[in-house]
């Protein structure tokens, strides 16, 4: 997770990196990617919007901006013909986990890692 936080920083500081005790705006949080396609051969779940890497910095948390981007890229991704949204977590992630079931999303689909 301290990856994904620190590519956010990184996206910011590319805009300016603002300092806002001077009143200066900069990004907090942000999403990598949102591809729309045809959803899951056999499932006819339509098209899907998924997201890619939604982080925002630590220190922003827990103050609503995540689900502002969900939202934003709902809007996106209906404008773009999508019937349902996706994204995809590590295991490991549970407080993400929360946060997407609260926002709506269910497991779908698992996938496995094994031995060679
Ligand atoms: C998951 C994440 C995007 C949520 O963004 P956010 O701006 O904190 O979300 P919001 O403020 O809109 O919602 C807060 C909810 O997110 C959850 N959450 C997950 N991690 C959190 C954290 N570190 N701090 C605060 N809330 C967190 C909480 O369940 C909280 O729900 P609550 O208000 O019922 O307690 C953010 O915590 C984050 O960047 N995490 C690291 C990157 C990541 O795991 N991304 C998901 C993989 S795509």
């Amino acid at each position: 997770m301290a990856a994904a936080a620190q590519r956010v920083r990184g996206l910011a500081c590319r805009r300016g990196c603002g300092d806002p005790a001077r009143g200066e705006r900069r990004a907090v949080g942000g999403i990598l990617s949102l591809r729309v396609s045809e959803g899951f051969h056999i499932w006819d779940v339509g098209r899907v919007g998924t997201i890619e890497t939604l982080s925002v910095l630590p220190e922003e948390r827990g103050a609503g901006v995540g689900t502002r981007l969900v939202e934003a890229a709902r809007r996106e991704a209906a404008a773009r013909g999508a019937e349902s949204m996706a994204v995809g977590l590590v295991h490991t992630n549970t407080s993400a986990l929360r946060f997407y079931e609260r926002e709506g999303f269910r497991t779908f689909y698992r996938e496995l890692l094994g031995p060679v």
